[in-house]
């Protein structure tokens, strides 16, 4: 039979008597209106048509449905409502299985739990990621997961908003079957279904309760990771009560919630970052530049940063060769990297396997001459102009012509670093995060000479890391220690003004950040920010308000964590208040003559966004961040802003008729 379409994006044929349903709704088949009457007209059509025994549903490409459509959230309604799609596929008289080729994400996954049966392509997943949204499923998916799987598992799967692979997901009983032809084998499984008894999961009873420890502890861990927000706690509630609600009021339970939670500033915040995060690799008129393939990447220097460059270029499949300065310090090297591996493969990040392989790809050398094999250099030394000038210079007449240079310093100017080689266009920022290997955020410095094909390819290049690339100018800290000095700032004058480093940092807590400034200064040690403070104490503008108290503290020896002290004391290891900072910040106040005032969190937290948004300001007007998007994806990403806050930026913009964040 041919071809019938139903809507612009649903057809479907028929195959073997089986109505083969396609979804082709690019880039990710989301469930848009259009999706969802095209579903219900062919639902419709099937009904009535003797010739077709059952349902077999499937997207085109490589997702199997990614989703409600995300764009359409906050805009007026269209019929028909999801829901209702999935109660007809649910109660259907002839037999619906999904051929799940890719993703079933969310309403994706709601519309596959509803069918009477799912076969699983190689590429398939599942997962009900709303709550990383700040949304609970709204289609069912917390009252039909739980009848499939049980509570603890759906406390894991909907609480974290993880997805699952084929294995798990067969494992799990989500899945009937793997098969390389999923619709093949949908096709034969609606013939085993017809004239049986269909497999209505909304009508399966829920697990018999299951060890209420094990659910209590699936619950605890999904809360103890969901610090701020509301929608895991919501949707934990919505799973457990599907052992007392039925069907009907449990759907009917789980809408509300999604509803309320959907049209929440929490979700609002999320949504944001979802798109934002997708938008920051973007460069306008980009997508005309062709990008190099980058096969073998080379590393310059495997100290902590280095080697988790190398560990994450090995773990997405590249070669690697890692430069350091002798054939002791390389064999170091080689063996921090592998060390790296170990620990991915006893977290069970990496099978052991995975580590041969990589090790197999991996050349440690003192040779420079060896990065003539490499595609791009990242150089990863020691944070000194004069010492990335040299290897800079150096590299030029050893690499080849076509080969990128990257470097990843945090505060030096790249273009001075660029300027010192002979084609400065080949030169890009890489700036990572450290641990490298485990950070997703990377500054791509787009540098005053850097051409449009090396840019591209930097893109690309940590596209393929896995990683989330954020495009940005040069200044001094690019956008992310920018702000982040500036808020440190601000903090500082804080303190001197009369709140105390514990007060600040609880405020930072309370809004959602993991930890406060002072305890991640600590962690991080005060010696390098130190450093910095004697380097530009030359050239500092006398008139600019300047606060001592870190001096101080640092003459003291008080350098943070390792040194057992710094902005708190370290007994035994656990955080604690410490009266001598407390002195010295007060004899601080007293020898600038400052009458201390007591600030409330909101108050100190409306200092501080400030901060960070006038910054944020001045980087967008000097062109460092294209989009105010791009600094909230930094600062979520690289510097523990509550994501459920939506970063700086969109914050500012939601509060700003209020007078305090
Ligand atoms: N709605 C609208 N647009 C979506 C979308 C969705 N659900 N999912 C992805 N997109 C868009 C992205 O914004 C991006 O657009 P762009 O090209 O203009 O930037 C494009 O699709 C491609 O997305 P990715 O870059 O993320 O593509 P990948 O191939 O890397 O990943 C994916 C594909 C795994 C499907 C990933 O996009 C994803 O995780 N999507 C979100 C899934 C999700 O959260 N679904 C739940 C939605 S809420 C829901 O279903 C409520 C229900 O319970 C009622």
């Amino acid at each position: 039979m041919a071809h019938i379409p139903f809507s612009k994006s649903v057809s479907a044929r028929l195959r073997d008597s089986v109505f083969v349903v396609v979804i082709d709704n690019p880039p990710v088949n989301a469930l848009s209106a259009d999706v969802r009457s095209g579903l219900m007209a062919a639902l419709d059509h099937v009904a009535s048509l003797d010739a077709a025994t059952g349902i077999v549903l499937t997207g085109a490409g490589s997702t199997f449905i990614g989703g409600a459509d995300i764009k359409e959230f906050g805009k007026p309604s269209v019929e028909p409502m999801l829901p209702e799609v999935i109660e007809r596929i649910e109660a259907f008289g002839k037999p619906v299985v999904a051929a799940v080729n890719g993703a079933a994400l969310g309403g994706g996954c709601e519309v596959a739990l509803a069918c009477h049966g799912r076969i699983v392509g190689e590429k398939a997943s599942f997962g009900l990621p709303e709550v990383k949204l700040g949304i609970v499923p709204g289609a069912g998916g917390t009252q039909r997961l739980p009848r499939l799987i049980g509570l603890v598992a759906a406390i894991d799967l909907i609480g974290s908003g993880r997805a699952v692979k084929t294995g798990e997901a067969v494992a799990l009983g989500l899945a009937d079957g793997i098969a390389t032809d999923p619709v093949g084998a949908a096709i034969a499984l609606a013939h085993e279904f017809t004239g049986k008894p269909l497999r209505r999961t909304g009508v399966i009873c829920v697990p018999p309760a299951e060890d209420p420890a094990a659910v209590s502890a699936a619950e605890a861990k999904v809360l103890a990771k969901s610090r701020g927000q509301s929608a895991p706690a919501e949707a934990i509630r919505l799973v457990k009560a599907t052992g007392e609600l039925d069907l009907r009021q449990g759907l009917a339970e789980e809408r509300a919630t999604f509803l309320r939670l959907r049209d929440s500033s929490e979700s609002a915040a999320l949504r944001h970052i979802f798109f934002a995060e997708r938008a920051a690799g973007k460069v306008e008129g980009l997508d005309k530049a062709s990008s190099r393939k980058i096969e073998t990447v080379a590393v310059v220097g495997t100290g902590l940063m280095g080697s988790g460059i190398a560990v994450s270029a090995l773990t997405s499949g590249h070669r690697v060769i890692a430069l350091e300065q002798t054939p002791e310090a390389a064999a170091s090297g080689k063996a921090r990297i592998a060390e790296t591996l170990d620990k991915s493969v006893r977290s069970g990040r990496l099978t052991a396997g995975g580590r041969d392989d990589c090790l197999a790809r991996l050349q440690t050398t003192a040779e420079a001459k060896d990065l003539v094999k490499a595609d791009l250099v990242i150089e990863a030394v020691f944070d000194d102009l004069t010492v990335k000038t040299d290897l800079f210079r150096r590299l030029d007449g050893i690499v080849r012509a076509d080969a990128i240079l990257a470097t990843n310093t945090s505060y030096l100017n790249p273009d001075a670093i660029a300027a010192a080689t002979a084609d400065p266009s080949r030169v890009v920022g890489l700036h990572f995060f450290s641990p490298a290997n485990v950070m997703r955020l990377v500054e791509v410095v787009d540098c005053a000479k850097t051409a449009p094909e090396v840019l591209a390819s930097a893109l690309a290049f940590v596209k393929g890391l896995g990683k989330l690339p954020v495009v940005c100018g040069v200044t001094e800290g690019f956008i992310g220690n920018s702000i982040f000095s500036a808020y440190r700032r601000e903090a500082e004058f804080m303190l001197e003004d009369g709140a105390l480093p514990q007060e600040i940092d609880a405020a930072l807590e309370a809004y959602g950040f993991p930890m406060g400034i002072f305890a991640v200064n600590d962690m991080a040690g005060l010696e390098i920010a130190w450093a910095r403070r004697k380097r530009q104490a030359a050239t500092r503008d006398p008139a600019a308000r300047y606060v001592e108290i870190a001096d101080r503290l640092c003459e003291a020896g008080r350098l943070g964590h390792k040194s057992g002290r710094g902005w708190y004391a370290y007994p035994d290891g656990k955080r604690t208040i410490d009266p001598e900072v407390t002195a010295v910040i007060e004899a601080a106040r007293a020898a600038k003559n400052i009458a201390s005032r007591s600030f409330t969190p909101a108050e100190i937290m409306s200092r501080l966004l400030k901060a960070m948004v006038d910054e944020g300001t001045a980087l967008l007007a000097d062109g460092v961040a294209a989009r105010p998007g791009d600094i909230d994806v930094v600062m979520i990403n690289g510097y523990g802003f509550p994501a459920h806050r939506g970063g700086p930026m969109f914050a500012a913009e939601q509060n700003k008729d209020q007078p305090h964040a």
